[in-house]
């Protein structure tokens, strides 16, 4: 029997419940000055005053305890669209970028993912997994617990395999949990450039059952947008997943108003992300569909656009709202959590309260696993973040810095900060 008891806390600060949280709920955050977790068995067992722990489950004298010293406990972080397995470097282009030239410039001139495709396809599985694994400890350092992993830089049957292999492999040996999305359909391979069709039927009848065949994909996910991946493909695309046992989601109107949005309300996808050009029969068709839309603020700031996705629109019209790094090294380079947590404070207009649900609760129940984590409650798993901070409000308050100083997963310390407590205030 594992235990755990976290106690000297400031504040527990939770969303509450299993289902994705929309509207006027979405900010329904409870936060507990005092509060004690106690975990048992990877679960958590107890959390509330210490004198009812004492009640109810009693001293623990010999439980081993976690001295919280005046921080903050909130649910490890859920990050539920990144794209994770990737070699290579774009910040050659990045400079590009800086002096002017835009990502579709550079992608439409052969850089942009086709270059991470090159670089990926040269690499083998170990290489991949270790650049993986180097990325996790990366997401681990600054609170995500669970994360979503898509492969897409393969765009052929071996190198999307060999992907989505090392994500599973680096999830067997990492602290953090990875859940596998299969990217077939992220753009059209080099070699079948002029046969767009033919790497579609190679994605449906091919990529997508070997993928599933051999248990290596969750949800199956398109970049539906203008140039890429139309509705009409990106439908064909997510059937197959679907007849294959791989729920959909997609990249949804990044750039342009595409349609992408009202496909996912069509599909009953799992989530819509980006949605930076969502029109408002997109927003209305999401709403009734129960949607989630995964944003991705870090993108919208990454690229300088300037323009985010109408988080508040989506919230007023009852869409449920996640949030997500979408870690890649083109459009989104950072692992970092409490980065998007910020941009979606400042830029995207969402409360601290329902930043937090869109970054646990709601993102967990994107993945399905709303019912194991995403919010710090008995019977969940014991996924939790210690903040250096006295309570929830300094996650956006004090900007700039990494605020996680331990993270315990499955109720054991799995990280802890080289600097503990550099940020207390004196
Ligand atoms: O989510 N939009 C397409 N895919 C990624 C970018 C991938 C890349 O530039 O390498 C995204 O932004
Ligand atoms: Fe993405």
């Amino acid at each position: 029997m594992t235990e755990l008891l976290i106690h000297n806390l400031s504040e527990v600060a939770t969303a509450h419940g299993s289902e994705p949280l929309s509207g006027g709920d979405l900010g329904r955050v409870s936060r507990t000055p005092g509060a004690e977790i106690y975990c048992r068995d990877g679960r958590i067992a107890y959390v509330g005053s210490p004198e009812e722990r004492r009640r109810r489950v009693g001293e623990l004298p010999d439980v081993p305890r976690l001295d919280g010293r005046g921080g903050t406990i909130v649910p490890g972080f859920v990050d539920p669209h990144t794209h994770l397995p990737w070699a290579g470097s774009r910040e050659e282009e990045f400079r590009q970028r800086l002096a002017g030239a835009t990502y579709q410039e550079i992608a439409a001139a052969g850089g942009g993912i086709l270059s991470t495709v090159n670089a990926t396809r040269a690499a083998s599985e170990d290489d991949l997994a270790e650049r993986v694994l180097r990325r996790m400890d990366a997401m681990l350092a600054h609170g995500t617990t669970t994360a979503e992993a898509k492969s897409g830089y393969g765009l052929a049957l071996d190198p999307e395999l060999r992907q989505l292999r090392a994500i599973h492999h680096a999830s067997e040996v990492h602290a953090v949990d990875l859940v596998p999305t299969l990217l077939a359909a992220h753009e059209f391979p080099p070699e079948l450039r002029d046969q767009p069709e033919r790497y579609v039927e190679l994605v449906c009848e091919e990529i997508v059952p070997a993928a599933a065949e051999a248990g290596l994909a969750r949800y199956c996910d398109v970049f539906c947008e203008h140039g890429v991946f139309s509705v009409e493909d990106s439908r064909r695309v997510l059937e197959a997943g679907r007849r294959w046992g791989l729920t959909p989601r997609l990249h949804a109107d990044e750039f342009e108003d595409s349609g992408g949005a009202e496909l996912a309300a069509e599909l009953g996808a799992a989530s819509a992300d980006h949605l930076i050009a969502i029109s408002d029969a997109g927003i209305e068709a999401m709403a009734a569909a129960g949607v989630t839309a995964v944003l991705l603020p870090g993108t919208s700031f990454f690229l300088m656009k300037h323009t985010y996705a109408p988080a508040r629109r989506l919230v007023e019209a009852g869409v449920p709202v996640a949030l997500a790094t979408d870690c890649n090294p083109g459009s989104s380079h950072t692992e970092s959590m409490p980065m998007v947590f910020v941009l979606a404070v400042f830029e995207l207009g969402l409360s601290i309260e329902e930043s937090l649900t869109a970054a646990t609760l709601n993102a967990a129940c994107t993945l399905g696993l709303g019912g194991e984590i995403g919010t710090v409650e008995e019977g969940k798993r014991a996924d939790l973040v210690l903040l250096d901070a006295p309570n929830l409000l300094h996650l956006a308050y004090h900007y700039g810095v990494n605020p996680v100083t331990k993270v315990v997963k499955g109720g054991r310390v799995v990280h802890e900060a080289a600097t503990p407590w550099s940020l207390r205030e004196l």
